[in-house]
């Protein structure tokens, strides 16, 4: 009888002990969303490119009230000073979405005919008295531009508030590694479920200050297109709309920085009219790097077969680096042409060089385990830790650096023309 009495008291105290964490993590959840946004202020503010990257900034943030207006202030210099005519004022393409936590404001504003190489200084908020973010600066690009900096990270892909404090620390890291960088190509798998609000808010708030002033350009994964439906995820990013007819507005463009070309590519949907216009993308850039991002790879711990097709135009192309996601491991391939390694006595400058392929890891809490070593791989490895890579191009030269969460560089290579 005592035995049993025994049973039912812990039995009592399991069901309270989790009732008790349950409710928890639920007013912790609320607290976020209540702490993130209040009528018109702005929150998930991100900056991206969308024309020219030396005399335009593209913009997006929801709002917590669906009907709050959208109004972007800027001014020249780096000081906060939003009044007098030399302020320019850019009205919002506002419209709703329908999260699960009910209808939001969805804000996208770009403005242009900025001078390249200056400072801009910014803000964004519905137009009424405390309804405005943090002010923040960027910097346009200079012209005749000849060389870049940018952060590589993928599959932050969170859940809980744990997970994305880590994708918060890894892009934090790469930004104190990579002070110059210019932008940030993000490989896909922002959340785990492209519809959690709490993910894509959590995702955000990790990374506010950062994101805010350096673009950020999104390639669509597996999370964040399920089933042909991909609104979760474009209705966060302000990109070109230059992309191939039939994809997903948002989801495939290309833009320009420097002596670099990057295509963005969609693994998700649309894979032979995509072809087509990757082809087209390709032969019309006479930049001096051509480099594609997307998600699942070509050449990774393993290989999609669905866009093998992609790599022949790759080769065809000649494209220098692509730069992959989904595999959670860390993977980088010899330089391959033709579905073989490129050796070294192939590679004096003016013939084929190969195309290199990248996984970087994860950039948040979720790691698979090691896939069986390819022909392909050069390097390849799983250490089960957060990891970024900065790309460099000086001239002739690019310089891939990768590095874990810590800041222990795990990798580099360069690719000559
Ligand atoms: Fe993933």
């Amino acid at each position: 009888m005592k035995h049993l009495n025994n049973i039912l008291i812990i039995g009592i105290i399991l069901i309270v002990v989790i009732v008790a964490v349950l409710v928890l993590e639920r007013l912790k959840t609320e607290r976020t969303e209540t702490a993130l946004s209040h009528g018109g202020t702005p929150y998930n503010l991100v900056t991206t490119f969308k024309g020219d990257a030396g005399t335009s900034r593209a913009f997006t943030w929801y709002t917590k009230d669906p009907a709050a207006a959208g109004w972007l202030e800027v001014v020249k210099g780096d000081e906060a000073a939003f009044e007098g005519a030399s302020v320019i004022k850019v009205q919002a393409a506002d419209a709703t979405f329908k999260t699960d936590k009910g209808k939001r404001g969805i804000h996208k504003a770009e403005v242009s005919g900025l001078e390249a190489g200056t400072v801009y200084t910014y803000r964004a908020g519905s137009g009424k008295e405390g309804e405005w973010t943090a002010a923040a600066s960027f910097t346009t690009m200079e012209s005749d531009m000849d060389q870049v900096t940018f952060i590589n990270v993928t599959d932050s892909q969170g859940e809980k508030a744990a997970d994305f404090a880590v994708w918060g620390q890894t892009l934090n890291r790469a930004v104190e590694t990579f002070p110059a960088a210019q932008f940030i190509v993000h490989n896909g798998d922002f959340a785990e479920k492209a519809e959690d609000s709490t993910g894509w808010n959590r995702f955000f708030s990790n990374v506010t200050s950062l994101v805010a002033r350096i673009p950020l350009m999104p390639v669509t994964g597996n999370h964040d297109e399920v089933e042909e439906q991909a609104a979760g995820f474009t209705s966060h990013f302000n990109v070109p709309d230059n992309g191939a007819k039939g994809s997903i507005a948002g989801t495939t463009y290309s833009f320009d920085y420097g002596p670099v070309h990057i295509t963005v590519l969609n693994t998700e949907s649309n894979l032979s009219k995509q072809a087509e216009w990757l082809k087209k993308d390709l032969a019309g850039t006479d930049q001096a790097w051509k480099i594609v991002a997307m998600h699942r790879p070509v050449y990774g711990g393993n290989r999609y077969k669905k866009v093998e097709d992609w790599a022949h135009i790759f080769d065809k192309y000649e494209v220098d680096l692509v730069l992959q996601g989904h595999n959670h491991e860390y993977s980088r391939s010899h330089p391959l042409l033709n579905g073989k390694i490129v050796t070294g006595s192939k590679k004096p400058a003016g013939t084929a060089r190969g195309t290199v392929y990248v996984v970087t890891n994860a950039s948040g809490n979720k790691f698979n385990a090691k896939k069986e070593d390819q022909f392909y791989h050069a390097v390849h490895f799983q250490n089960n830790k957060a990891m970024f890579a900065g790309v460099s191009v000086r001239g002739k030269m690019l310089t891939y650096e990768a590095y874990d969460v810590d800041g222990k560089r795990l990798d580099l290579f360069t690719l000559t023309h």
